[in-house]
């Protein structure tokens, strides 16, 4: 297993480019399952998570080229009769929970989907029963069979349904978007997550010829169609990469980073947070810089994660690490996910002082964090514990950045580059002695 060998104290100067965004990449790349036509997707982020679903999407007959940003997906040899037959599978689906966007789609295109079901994650339970409901409502059945879910379209297929989500979940969102796009009638889904993601899906399903009204709003409109075609489409910039640049430029002190091809508005929370901690934070056309003087430490500035436009739960980590140096007391409250504070932990060993409450975390900033040997816990924690190394003091190993490169592109490159000092190594977890 790969570890990140990182040297605090190096402060990051120069230009970085944003990669194209890996969650919204994903559902485009289920999107494929709706048609038999070719998909061009451009600006992909070449990171595990989209590995996986391309390997997915293999196992369910489709030939996948991927280099240079560029996913061409095309409908391979394998029968109707046989797709209808093939399982997402749990080597897959455990390895990327998102694999679940393949329901929907499988459904509404095949009449019928086995899907293994996810279990929880380090994160939290992660319950799919919105998903579930959704497609319920859209007339499937779902039964269970040794861990898979057997969902079966009624025998005229899938109808569109006025339905309205208990609450915007992303990916149930996306899963009945997908599901909607092919069938008959217009379905209208209500209090439907917000995120430029949702968006962007909606862009890519409109160009395979489905009707996509009000995406980005809590009202969603999808006039499905008998038959989509194929499309080309490229992915928006990732907003959490974005974010991620931004924390990392404030919480470095002495840094001065212009973060480019990006999307400034997706980052307002992030951005106007950072400036009430202290922080030069200028967003442009497609840039946003970030500066932040030699001595700098934060005010202290509490947040709340929130579904967009609120704070990420996503940059949550990065936050901690932010006020872990701040002049004083800071809360975070979790409101997305029950269980996202294992990172509080692995930071308190860097020296940090964080107590966890609930679904609260107290934060006493302190003036400098200590190298030490730390561990990632998931993708977003790996990036909160990157961001707490390189303003720590001497050393620090960080193990377990397989959670990191399935969500990241080229991390320590463009790390590198900016003038961190950070090296990737490959840790012996076993020696035979004898
Ligand atoms: C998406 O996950 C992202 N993943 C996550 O990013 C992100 O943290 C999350 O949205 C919130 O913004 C992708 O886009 C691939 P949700 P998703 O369904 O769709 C509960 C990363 O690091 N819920 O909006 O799984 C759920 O348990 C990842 O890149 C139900 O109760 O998020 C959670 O508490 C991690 N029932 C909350 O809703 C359901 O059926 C939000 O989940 C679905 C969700």
């Amino acid at each position: 297993m790969d570890a990140y060998l990182i040297e605090g104290g190096h402060s990051l100067r120069g230009r970085v480019e944003i990669s194209g965004s890996k969650n919204a990449a994903l559902p485009c790349l289920f999107a494929s399952l709706l048609t038999q036509d070719p998909l061009f997707l451009y600006r992909v982020p070449g990171v595990r998570d989209i590995k996986v679903a391309a390997k997915l999407l293999e196992r369910l007959g489709k030939t996948v080229k991927f280099g240079e940003g560029k996913l061409e997906i095309r409908e391979g040899e394998v029968s109707k009769e046989a797709q209808r037959e093939i399982v997402a599978p749990y080597d897959l689906i455990k390895q990327m929970r998102a694999s679940v966007l393949a329901a929907g789609p499988m459904l509404a295109r095949w009449g019928k989907a086995r899907v293994s079901m996810p279990g929880g994650c380090a994160i939290g339970l992660r319950p799919i029963d919105i998903h579930l409901d959704g497609l319920r409502a859209m007339g499937a059945s779902v039964e269970m069979a040794g861990g898979d879910m057997v969902l079966t379209a009624p025998a005229k297929g899938l109808h569109a349904i006025r339905y309205r989500l208990k609450f915007p979940s992303v990916g149930a969102t996306e899963n009945l978007m997908l599901a909607a796009a092919l069938l008959r009638g217009t379905t209208v889904l209500e209090r439907a997550a917000r995120e430029p993601e949702i968006e962007d899906l909606a862009e890519l399903l409109k160009k395979m010829g489905a009707g996509v009204q009000g995406a980005g709003t809590s009202r969603i409109k999808i006039k499905g169609a008998k038959r989509l075609n194929g499309a080309g489409h490229t992915i928006i910039p990732d907003r959490i990469e974005t974010g991620t640049f931004i924390l990392l430029a404030a919480i470095v002190p002495g840094s001065s980073v212009q973060i480019a091809s990006c999307q400034p508005a997706h980052n307002a929370a992030v951005i106007k947070l950072c400036r009430q901690a202290g922080v030069d934070a200028q967003a442009g056309d497609g840039v946003i810089s970030v500066k932040t003087g030699s001595q700098f430490r934060p005010k202290p500035v509490s947040i709340k994660t929130a579904v967009y436009p609120g704070f990420a739960t996503d940059l949550q980590p990065l936050w901690m690490a932010f006020m872990a140096r701040s002049k004083g007391k800071a809360k975070i409250q979790e409101t997305i996910f029950e269980n996202r504070f294992l990172h509080a932990a692995e930071m308190n060993r860097l020296g940090a002082k964080i107590s966890v409450k609930g679904d609260t975390a107290l934060i006493e900033g302190i003036p400098t964090l200590v190298g030490a040997p730390v561990m990632a816990g998931d993708l977003r924690a790996g990036a909160g514990l990157i961001a707490a190394a390189l303003t720590a003091k001497g050393m620090s190993k960080i193990s377990r950045i397989y959670h990191v490169d399935r969500g990241y592109e080229n991390l320590e490159m463009k790390l590198t580059a900016l003038g961190a000092k950070i090296e990737r190594f490959e840790e012996v977890r076993y020696k035979r002695v004898s």
